[in-house]
């Protein structure tokens, strides 16, 4: 069972993107996926139409109240199970910090349910605050959504420190699997830069046997590609609402260099949606290939 967190501190870096269709690509393999919103925002919640002001328990009543993870998992039109978030989850982080085991309890929570999945993705709010914890230490592998642009690199230390303190002292199986560069421009010199930025931040720390230890930056990268910010409103995956897009031909080739070819997926069931065409071919005629205007790019908010 794998299962990853998805973690920045940063915001607008692309870890809800990623983690919901990364996971929208391993259930078109017929793995079975259970997607957790671990943000006050509620992005990812919201982006598989759940509606945090509804006022049905949420993982805010799993963390504070006990409440069982099966009494809010949420079945999603693609296929997905979700454990979705609410606003108030951002209170959890004061009123949980007296609590003995405060950084265990998603993972204890999860125990009851884990077995029915191949693979739980957990996406992080922008902070490295106990939510955060809770997530790392409920996972395996830390996968950091990097948007190569001035400043990208800051704070990847801290991140790492902060894995390492978890691996060290709460969750000895956690570990830094890599970098996915999302909302790539092709051909900036930025970008080039941040990357090679980058592989020297992962050389200085190769062999080390910290929590970076075998990390790398996974070679595929996800293009800027409009359709990819448009999904969320169609509260579908990029793989339903734009099957061809460059933002479904990424997603599908990071979850094959992440999990394996599709025929290596777990046993699929029956009535698995058919595997998406792998990305190994990218049609360069694709408009959305088109780089996109230097306003475009974002500034990191903390
Ligand atoms: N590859 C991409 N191309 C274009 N827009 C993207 C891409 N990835 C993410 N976005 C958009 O960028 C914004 C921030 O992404 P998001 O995944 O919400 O970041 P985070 O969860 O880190 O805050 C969202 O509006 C999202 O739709
Ligand atoms: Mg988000």
């Amino acid at each position: 069972m794998r299962r990853l967190v998805i973690v920045n501190q940063k915001g607008g870096v692309g870890k809800t993107t990623t983690t919901a269709n990364l996971a929208a690509a391993l259930v078109r393999r017929g793995w079975r996926v259970l997607l957790i919103d671990m943000d006050p925002q509620a992005h990812l919640s919201i982006h598989f139409g759940f509606d945090p002001e509804s006022n049905e328990p949420t993982i805010y009543d799993v963390l504070t109240q006990g409440t069982s993870v099966t009494e809010i998992l949420r079945d999603t039109e693609e296929g997905l199970r979700l454990l979705p978030a609410c606003v108030d989850l951002a209170a959890a982080e004061v009123e949980l910090a007296g609590v003995d085991d405060r950084h265990y309890l998603l993972r204890n929570a999860l125990s009851p349910v884990e077995n029915e999945f191949d693979a739980i993705l957990v996406d992080c709010a922008p902070s490295l605050g106990l939510l955060t914890l809770n997530a790392l230490c409920a996972g395996f592998e830390v996968i950091i959504p990097l948007q190569p642009h001035f400043l990208a690199l800051q704070g990847l230390m801290k991140l790492g420190q902060t894995v390492a303190l978890v691996r060290a002292r709460l969750n000895p199986m956690l570990r830094i699997a890599g970098v996915v560069v999302v909302m790539q421009d092709s051909g900036t010199l930025l970008s080039a830069e941040v990357i090679s930025g980058l592989e020297q931040i992962l050389a200085a720390h190769r062999r080390s046997g910290d929590a970076w230890g075998d990390a790398r930056i996974f070679s595929t990268r996800i293009r800027r590609n409009i359709k990819l910010a448009e999904c969320p409103s169609h509260q579908t995956s990029i793989f339903t609402y734009a099957p061809k897009s460059n933002g479904a031909l990424d997603y599908a080739a990071l979850a094959d260099e992440l999990f394996g070819t599709a025929a290596a997926a777990p046993v699929a069931p029956a009535d698995a949606a058919p595997p998406v065409a792998a990305a190994t071919t990218r049609d360069p005629r694709d408009a959305e290939d088109a780089a996109p205007s230097e306003s475009s790019m974002r500034t990191a908010t903390a």
